[in-house]
């Protein structure tokens, strides 16, 4: 069977695990950094090497492209993300990236025919910093001007800001939306994020199905005032509010579901100074379930529980919604297609439902899309803790190779094949 190279792949992780790495073991490397563009010249350098061109779109989405024996017929297609969370690891995103060019690498050096084009993709901000998933949900729905005007980073800067200072996007990000017939298949080679595949000593997950994502942007709002001459019963404190509200979270994702998960990430305190009263407290709250109608009801029940401590508080409370991103279902082709490929490899597998997102569940309104899963050490992920062993890492290439080859209709082996 046809393989990955397995040491280019591990050289290549590692090359760019180095990329925005921190003293102290983590990886910053989020959507739109200094760091982020130091990861595309690095990923742009390997496509020249292979002889491989770039293409980009409005919202920085790059794409690369092995054309099929059919000619312009919709391509399969591969990839996942170079950005990562702050203080992240160095599998999350990358691996999938890195694999889908390896897949391009592998069909071109070893001359292998398939009827339909094959393409690697890197999405633009998947870990959300400006918007959930951003770069696939351009390409499924698109955003309009007047969208993308409102989206802000967790620093409060503008992703159009951001965007019109950045070297790698091409067009207007008002244009990315992608037509159904581009698309025949797209296929994502990701780490499990979670405990299950380790736990139970299985090679690869077939994802089954991904959650539905959830969130919102909050604002309590009270006043500044001196910390030393404020009476306590004279204040507006914007951070007594917000912490009064983070705090009754837990209880009341607990009660909604006991499956869903409800996170505040970040707060920002205005003005942010020791002698002063917090006036102002920006949060960021990120709920997921498997069911669409209990997310719809985890933010009806979390606006209004922070509606009432505000007004408990006495704080105006400002409350701007995310777009939900709903569960999708794997495809049943795509699942297929891995499993196949996982029992050709002589690998052990299950189905395993995703609890993160992932730039697949945009994919899925294009065309039939799946999932790969390898083991994260311990579960962990969004941290630098994260960790996968180098076997599974090329275990999941095989298996994705194998996969896109399927998808793509590989021809009958010519004689350059190795
Ligand atoms: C992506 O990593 C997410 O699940 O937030
Ligand atoms: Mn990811
Ligand atoms: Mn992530």
């Amino acid at each position: 069977m046809t393989r990955v190279d397995a040491a280019r792949l591990q050289r290549d992780l590692e090359t760019l695990g180095a990329i925005g790495r921190h003293p102290g073991g983590g990886i910053t490397r989020t959507a739109f950094s200094a760091e982020d563009a130091e990861a595309r010249q690095w990923y742009q350098r390997e496509c020249e090497k292979a002889g491989l061109d770039l293409e980009l779109d409005g919202l920085g989405n790059m794409f690369v492209s092995i054309p099929g024996a059919s000619g312009e017929v919709a391509g399969v297609w591969s990839g996942s993300h170079l950005d990562t969370v702050p203080n992240g690891g160095a599998y999350d995103g990358a691996l999938g990236a890195v694999a889908a060019l390896e897949c391009l690498r592998r069909i071109r050096e070893l001359g292998i025919s398939t009827e339909r084009p094959v393409r690697a993709v890197v999405f633009s901000d998947e870990e959300g910093n400006y918007g959930s998933l951003l770069g696939s949900l351009g390409l499924r729905a698109g955003y309009t001007a007047q969208q993308l005007g409102q989206l802000t980073g967790r620093d409060g800067d503008r992703l159009v800001d951001a965007l019109a200072a950045w070297p790698w996007a091409s067009g207007s990000p008002a244009e990315t939306r992608l037509g159904e017939s581009a698309l025949a298949a797209f296929v994502e080679l990701h780490i499990e994020q979670g405990p299950k595949l380790e736990a139970s000593a299985t090679d690869i997950g077939v994802v089954s199905s991904i959650v539905c994502l959830g969130g919102a942007r909050l604002s309590f709002v009270g006043q500044a005032d001196h910390a030393g001459t404020t009476p306590m019963l004279s204040r507006s404190d914007a951070l007594v509010a917000a912490s009064d509200f983070i705090a009754r979270i837990p209880e009341l994702a607990m009660a909604v579901s006991p499956n869903c998960v409800a996170t505040c990430g970040f707060t920002h305190v205005h003005p942010g100074a020791a002698n002063v009263v917090p006036g102002e407290v920006e949060c960021s709250l990120d709920f997921r379930d498997p069911d669409l109608a209990v997310i719809e009801k985890l933010g009806r029940d979390l606006e209004a529980m922070a509606r009432m401590t505000a007004e408990r508080h006495g704080v105006t409370l400002l409350w701007a919604p995310s777009v939900t991103v709903p569960p999708v279902p794997m495809h049943g082709l795509v699942q297929r297609a891995v499993a196949d490929a996982a029992d050709e490899l002589g690998l052990s597998r299950t189905s395993i439902a995703s609890g993160a997102g992932h730039d697949s569940q945009n994919m899925a309104h294009l065309a039939p899309t799946g999932m790969i899963f390898v083991p994260s050490v311990g579960g962990r992920s969004h941290s630098p803790a994260e960790f996968t062993a180098w076997s599974d890492v090329t275990n999941g290439a095989n298996v994705l190779l194998a996969t896109v080859l399927r998808l793509a209709g590989r021809q009958p082996v010519s004689g350059r094949e190795r």
